[in-house]
């Protein structure tokens, strides 16, 4: 007689056999989610820290975005932009509104599509100001992120997400993150045509730019002739305690680009345009086929006027500090960090040594006290939690990673206890 496996060995067994092998999921299989709270299908429920790469800044299943996009379903899922319908053009007004700065807006699919069109929308600014193409580089800096594609990779400065993918797009330089006096020095050579950022660095290790940064970003760029484009695709849409997280730096910049909560779960980018650039591309310079589908448009609008509202602002500030807190006693119990960073409900904790690189054992035995929790680089833990956790969600969540440190600390102290036995 053959044996079946369970269904959940079978689903993962699907993963591993049929998925291009470009990820590594855990050994759960997720079913069904409310507030920040996920059950898998075996019945066990885990508290959402990681909010699906802080994507889920509502939690799940949260009712004003469901009735959204049942309502749109029932009307009309896709016309392309070959016809106007209505979500994504309120959408749009209602991004320009709200940002106070942009003046147009191009919808997309992803964070990766909406660096992409800014990158392009870069140079096509730069080749209607008359710069030749070797005169039209794009600052971006090591640490970030920006994307997959062929173009944003490259503005990834980081070689492991572009080793073998070579030969890449030329026009990039990267710097360090932070350094003002290298920043000053890239602009000599007379070609810079933008500097693009995170204001806070999320895959890099959740690395805030540090005060002032930006405003020497925005200076240099005045003085240069190039334009300022931030990538919010993490740190924004309230995450940061305000709706855009520049807002914070106290600059306007001439692009933004946003997608993971924008539709809070569901997939929609946005790249907005601000007064220098926003005419640039005419009929034709740029597109795309799902971009401003009135599905993910309406679940947007909903998310965007959640997540701007005073009382999820105020929750992201106040649950900021709890979790720095129950950090802050952790790690006088344990010191396992050597700092905890970031700023509002994307908080980093940085692991000390000796648990430096074992950032993916840690959330194994997170996941196991079931806590699902994010690493940022091997180094970093990731808090990105929905910005809505309830003061109950989120304690449960503590002391789910307080069991887990203190359980994997305790077999660590264990083993080095008995290979000191051994040795004497
Ligand atoms: C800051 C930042 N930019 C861009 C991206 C790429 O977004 P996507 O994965 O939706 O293409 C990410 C994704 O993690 C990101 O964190």
């Amino acid at each position: 007689m053959s044996q079946h496996p369970d269904p959940t060995t079978d689903i993962i067994g699907l993963g591993k056999r049929y998925w291009l092998p470009v990820y590594r999921p855990r050994d759960v299989v997720l079913d069904h989610g409310k507030g920040a709270r996920v059950w898998d299908t075996e019945g066990r429920d885990y508290v959402d820290l990681g909010a699906g790469i802080a994507v889920n800044a509502l939690g799940h299943q949260d009712e004003d975005l469901v009735s959204a996009l049942v309502t749109q379903a029932g009307k009309l899922w896709h016309s392309s932009n070959v016809f106007y319908t209505e979500p994504p053009l309120r959408l749009a007004q209602e991004l320009v509104q709200a940002s106070g700065f942009a003046e147009r807006v191009f919808l997309c699919n992803s964070g990766a599509e909406a660096n992409e069109a800014a990158i392009k929308l870069v140079r096509k600014w730069a080749a209607s100001e008359g710069r030749p193409a070797d005169k039209r580089v794009i600052i971006t800096f090591r640490g970030s992120f920006h994307g997959r594609t062929l173009a944003t990779v490259t503005a990834t400065a980081q070689p492991k997400y572009q080793e073998g993918y070579e030969p890449l797009p030329a026009g990039f330089r990267y710097l360090d993150f932070n350094d003002e006096a290298a920043l000053a020095e890239a602009f000599a050579p007379g070609d810079v045509a933008a500097v693009m950022l995170e204001p806070v660095q999320g895959e890099g290790g959740v690395l805030p730019a540090a005060p002032g940064f930006l405003k020497k970003v925005r200076e240099l760029c005045d003085a240069h002739g190039a334009l300022v484009v931030l990538d919010e695709i993490q740190c924004g849409m309230g995450r940061t305690g305000t709706l855009f997280a520049h807002v914070q730096d106290g600059i306007t910049p001439d692009i933004v680009t946003l997608a993971k909560a924008l539709g809070a779960g569901f997939p929609i980018g946005a790249m907005l345009a601000g007064p220098k650039v926003a005419a640039v591309m005419q009929f034709g310079a740029h597109g795309t086929t799902f971009g401003g589908n009135p599905m993910a448009a309406a679940v947007a609008r909903v998310a965007l006027a959640k997540l701007s509202s005073a009382a999820v602002l105020l929750n992201v500030e106040r649950q900021a500090n709890d979790l720095r807190t129950v950090l802050a006693r952790l790690n006088q119990e344990l010191n396992i960090f050597e700092e905890v960073r970031g700023r509002g409900l994307m908080i980093g904790a940085v692991l000390a040594s000796p648990w430096k690189g074992k950032a993916g054992e840690i959330l194994d035995a997170c996941a196991a006290h079931g806590l699902l929790l994010l690493q940022a680089g091997p180094d970093v833990l990731r808090f990105v939690p929905p910005l809505t956790i309830t003061d109950a969600e989120l304690a449960e969540g503590m002391e789910r990673l307080g069991a887990a440190l203190h359980e994997i600390t305790a077999s660590a102290n264990d083993a080095s206890g008995q290979a000191h036995a051994k040795a004497s």
